[in-house]
């Protein structure tokens, strides 16, 4: 049995207040979400805050990024043993807007996943095409692309040690959510490709879906077979719709 897993990305928002009173709400609506595992996700100034707010309720706390190295003369990058340090038991990695942005490579994702893994941090592996890699129908050769990269480096069974997310950039903060035969097409190739390798780890893993998805669309995309949770932007900064979105889970 895949655990739904439900998790907030705040990106670059927020301020001390702001996250505080977001972890308060959060808090307070736990009780009713009883089966999801229930991650968020601040940007990396606000975790210690943040961890300090979750201690003693089953809310798990990830950063947006990890560095690829453990330490040294990286300016600017913080490392697996920190982000442990400071109470994370998630990293994103690759999500698009690093990939698209900040230039990183599927190579370089890769060894970010495997930076997680080293110290015991469970990756979050962002994955999903473009709109006009959609059009042009190479969305499944995209993320096999994207998932290969982990694998080359790693092998098929690190991936038993994180999560995927499935995020279709086009749906990302712009309201357009895939729909769920969509999303479940695209969860059930990559489904699919891993339990060829490995069908343990294949039926084992968890694919989160990404994209605007909201109070209203997240019981139906959640309800799909090889969807097992969500990974949430903007809805995740506001305490009532990102409960919502847990409650739909259960
Ligand atoms: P939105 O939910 O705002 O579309 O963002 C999705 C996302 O990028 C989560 O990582």
């Amino acid at each position: 049995m895949r655990q739904v897993m439900v998790a907030g990305n705040w990106k670059m928002n927020g301020s001390s207040e702001s996250v505080k009173d977001l972890m308060v709400g959060i808090k307070a609506g736990m009780s009713a979400v009883l089966n999801a595992e229930v991650v968020v996700c601040p940007p990396a100034v606000y975790i210690p805050r943040v961890s300090g707010a979750a201690d003693g309720s089953v809310i798990k706390v990830g950063a947006q990024n990890i560095c690829d190295q453990d330490n040294g003369a990286f300016t600017g990058e913080i490392s697996g043993a920190m982000l442990k340090d400071v109470g994370c038991d998630y990293a994103i990695v690759g999500h698009s807007e690093r990939r698209a942005l900040y230039g990183e490579s599927d190579e370089l994702v890769a060894r970010r996943f495997a930076a997680a893994r080293r110290n015991g941090i469970k990756p979050i592996l962002c994955i999903g095409e473009t709109l006009d890699e959609r059009e042009s129908g190479v969305t499944n050769q995209v993320c096999a692309r994207q998932i290969d990269a982990v694998i080359a480096l790693e092998g098929v069974t690190a991936l038993a040690d994180g999560v995927i997310a499935y995020e279709p950039i086009w749906a990302i903060g712009t309201g357009k959510t895939a729909s769920p035969e969509q999303a479940q097409q695209v969860h059930a190739f990559i489904r699919g490709k891993i339990t060829a390798l490995d069908a343990d780890v294949g039926a084992g893993l968890r694919i989160l879906y990404g994209g605007s998805m909201n109070p209203s669309n997240a019981a139906e995309l959640i309800g799909q077979t090889d969807i097992d949770g969500g990974l949430i932007g903007g809805a995740s900064l506001k305490a009532d719709d990102f409960l919502a979105i847990c409650q739909a889970a259960n």
